[in-house]
């Protein structure tokens, strides 16, 4: 890790473990900040400038050797430079990065470069989520340039941090003019690669079906993924992978992008008629409009770029190390968390304190360690049709409330959960009576109703209070240990009686700089609360959330099979202890598929493991197994939330078959989970090539003893166990046993 300037060269050059990353601002190009260069590793002052086509003709660029910073460029060269934040109205005619209105009412914004700082550390942001790191553990670069017409000072920041491969952005803008200025886009990143010989990864979804991989060749033109939902949403997760065609799981170029954000975003990739590729992440401009008074600055959230040249399962494996290192909270990153029991597919909203305490009861011998009462248990809320925004407990069904509730399952030996949705409000709730204005709506027009629900204005202080404080005094009114934070439908009628006309267009992003303070605030003020984001299922799966919350709600889909592929686009990005997951009942009230109580317990324990299913109702084989599972997760959870995550089979390319592994940092135990979708004839020649284990090392085959060579496992593979039937699954743990060598 390391930032470099070097004041010959004129350039900044970032190194990460295996990348570097080099920006160039020459006076004799008018100190526009180039970019000049992101890959594989390269010598600290190499003149990249000579490597670097900027279509400038040679003698324009001896007569311009002393320009001023005030002159105009040629358009051909701003078409054609590679750019750090490229701006409209100058002649770049690709996707800009910064879009000002201006006074007169144009965008034209030129930006040029004023100065740097290279500091140890790394500021975190105010306001947003946002990695975090030491003096030891990284280094950041602050360039400076001003558009010298309107006096916008923008601020572009870079982290690299020790030992990884991934390098952190965001840019801030400063209105250091006498005017007003309108703020149209302001992206994180922005870079430009030299060819367009890349697949473009990306993964979309909806409810039930989060985070598909989908994998095109680049085109000409613009391909791009967003949201306009209000949240990150179901529909595309805000990541996108650039991947060499040649690029697989193992092996070849990759450059990840995942913006911690959880609102609307759009992330691109533009291949210019040169073949060139403009690389852009950051809020959607989409009814975007900020103003920015004099004085005021407007930051950008973060986006974090991944290099690996060890494909996608390097890339992935660097997001996982990071977000563990530098974005879940300290407090809950690399700690076990309590094997819970949840209330929702057991009894929707059907459910009592007697109830619930014989769930209690019935899991307490069985080792799971907390009951988590979802949806129902407030206002009078028999559905989803009512009492959002009354958070007081219905003790119609709480009888003896919630304080006895909890009192009594204590009592049994388990923590207690509950589940909130704060940011919402339905029309049925004396909340909504008192205060109809609080919810999202434009005048004239009658709002919008999803799952019979309205979105509070989150934007207005006032309700932010009035959220927070239901939800402090809830948690405070009994021991309450977890809260499952639920959002569960997208923004509509984005409008608010507190804003004038012109700062309506500031409402979407305001809302979710509200969703960020609760969350703060909650995790503040309980440090030691267990929160679990969740949206629809996974509409919220974002590094952004993750800042806050330790682990979310993967998706409502809690069929094994289904959550394979579920499961694998997840983990592409995030580490495998941020995905809830669940055993449930079967046949699975998703998809109808009934699938062995064992793989679905296989399946969940890739994430944070636990139950979602009435206890009292499951067959008595099923329940003896529960014990079983709970030393299974017991026994490799640390593994799994600590390890290395190598995926080695795809049911999703395949059709038949899913395998992945969990390998310890330090190669001494492997995971691996193997899961057979479909039955087939002669499948016991299946041979796995394993991943990641110690070449020179032996393994041995836990609870036999077989001991192989890591270098045999990986390259010859090892066979797997003949299963007759679908949907079987095993677990094969391999512990490092150097007795043969
Ligand atoms: C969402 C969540 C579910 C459950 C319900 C309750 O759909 O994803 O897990 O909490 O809400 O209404």
């Amino acid at each position: 890790m390391a930032i470099t300037y070097s004041e010959k060269l004129h350039t900044f050059q970032l190194d990460g473990k295996s990348f570097s990353y080099v920006i160039g601002v020459y006076p004799e190009h008018m100190n526009f900040i180039q970019h000049l260069y992101f890959g594989a590793k390269i010598p600290v002052g190499e003149n990249l400038r000579d490597m670097n086509n900027f279509g400038w003709h040679a003698s324009f660029e001896a007569e311009q050797a002393e320009i001023l910073e005030l002159d105009p460029p040629e358009p051909f060269f701003t078409d054609v430079t590679g750019f750090e934040y490229p701006t409209p109205g100058t002649g770049d005619h690709r996707d800009t990065a910064l879009c000002i209105r201006n006074k007169d009412g144009n965008s034209v914004t030129d930006i040029r470069y004023t100065g740097y700082k290279i500091y140890k550390g790394k500021n975190r942001l105010t306001n947003l989520p946002s990695l975090y790191g030491t003096e030891e553990d990284c280094e950041t670069l602050e360039l400076y340039a001003k558009d010298y017409y309107t006096g916008a000072e923008v601020t572009l920041i870079y982290t690299v941090f020790e030992g990884s491969d991934a390098l952190v952005r965001s840019a801030k803008v400063c209105n250091g003019g006498k005017d007003a200025l309108k703020l149209e886009n302001c992206a994180s990143l922005s870079f430009d690669l030299k060819t367009m010989d890349f697949d473009f990864i990306h993964l979309w979804g909806q409810h039930n079906q989060e985070r598909n991989l989908s994998r095109t060749p680049l085109q000409h033109g613009t391909q791009s993924i967003d949201s306009k939902r209000g949240a990150s949403g179901h529909y595309h997760n805000p990541f996108i992978a650039l991947a060499k065609h040649n690029a697989d799981e193992r092996s070849g170029e990759v450059y990840g992008i995942n913006f911690v954000y959880s609102g609307n975003f759009r992330i691109s990739a533009e291949v210019t008629t040169l073949g060139t590729t403009r690389v852009m992440a950051g809020i959607n401009p989409f009814e975007f409009r900020w103003n920015l008074l004099p004085g005021e600055e407007f930051q950008s959230p973060e986006c974090v770029a991944v290099y690996s040249d060890e494909g996608l399962g390097g890339m992935s494996r660097t997001f996982h190390r990071l977000y563990l290192d530098h974005l879940i909270p300290e407090r809950w990153a690399y700690t076990k968390r309590p094997l819970l029991i949840n209330s929702w597919e057991a009894a929707t909203f059907d459910f009592d304190t007697e109830k619930l305490i014989s769930f209690a009861e019935t899991v307490k011998d069985l080792g799971i360690e907390m009951l988590v009462m979802d949806d129902g248990w407030f206002g009078h809320r028999n559905d989803d049709a009512t009492s959002l925004g009354d958070w007081f407990v219905n003790e119609n069904k709480i009888k003896g409330g919630l304080k006895h509730l909890v009192d009594e399952v204590n009592k049994l030996g388990l923590k207690f959960g509950i589940w909130m949705e704060p940011e919402m409000i339905s029309p049925d709730s004396e909340l909504y009576r008192k205060h109809p204005d609080w919810a999202f709506a434009v005048p004239e027009r009658t709002a919008t109703l999803s799952r019979n629900q309205y979105v509070l204005d989150l934007s207005r202080k006032e309700v932010r209070d009035y959220v927070y404080e239901c939800v402090h005094n809830v948690i405070s009114s009994a021991n309450i240990e977890y809260v499952k934070w639920d959002m569960n439908r997208q923004l509509t009628d984005i409008g608010s009686v507190e804003f004038a006309g012109d700062r309506q267009g500031e409402l979407a992003h305001r809302y979710v700089l509200g969703v960020y303070e609760l969350q703060e605030r909650l995790v503040n003020n309980f440090p030691d609360l267990l929160l679990e984001n969740c949206s629809g299922g996974g509409a919220r799966f974002d590094p952004g959330m993750l800042y806050y919350s330790p682990q979310i709600w993967c998706s409502d889909d809690t069929d094994a099979i289904e959550r394979l592929s579920i499961q694998e686009g997840t983990e592409l990005i995030y580490p495998l202890s941020t995905m809830g997951a669940h055993v449930s009942d079967c046949p699975n009230h998703t998809v109808g598929r009934s699938t062995p109580f064992m793989t679905r317990a296989h399946v969940a324990l890739a994430g944070t493991f636990g139950y979602e299913l009435d206890i009292t109702k499951i067959s008595e084989e099923e329940r003896a197994m529960i014990p079983e599972q709970v030393s299974m997760y017991h026994k490799y959870n640390d593994l799994v939330r600590e390890g290395d995550y190598y995926r080695v089979a795809s049911y999703r390319e395949n059709g038949l078959y899913d395998c992945w592994m969990v390998v310890a940092k330090d190669k001494s135990e492997a995971l691996v989970t193997y899961v057979q979708v479909l039955g087939r004839p002669n499948v016991h020649s299946r041979k796995i090539k394993l991943l990641g284990l110690d070449v020179t090392a032996g393994y041995r085959l836990d609870g036999t003893e077989k001991v192989y060579g890591g270098d045999l496992l990986m390259n010859a593979g090892m066979l797997i166990e003949t299963m007759r039937g679908d949907y079987m699954s095993r677990l094969y743990h391999f512990v490092l046993d150097n007795s043969l060598t």
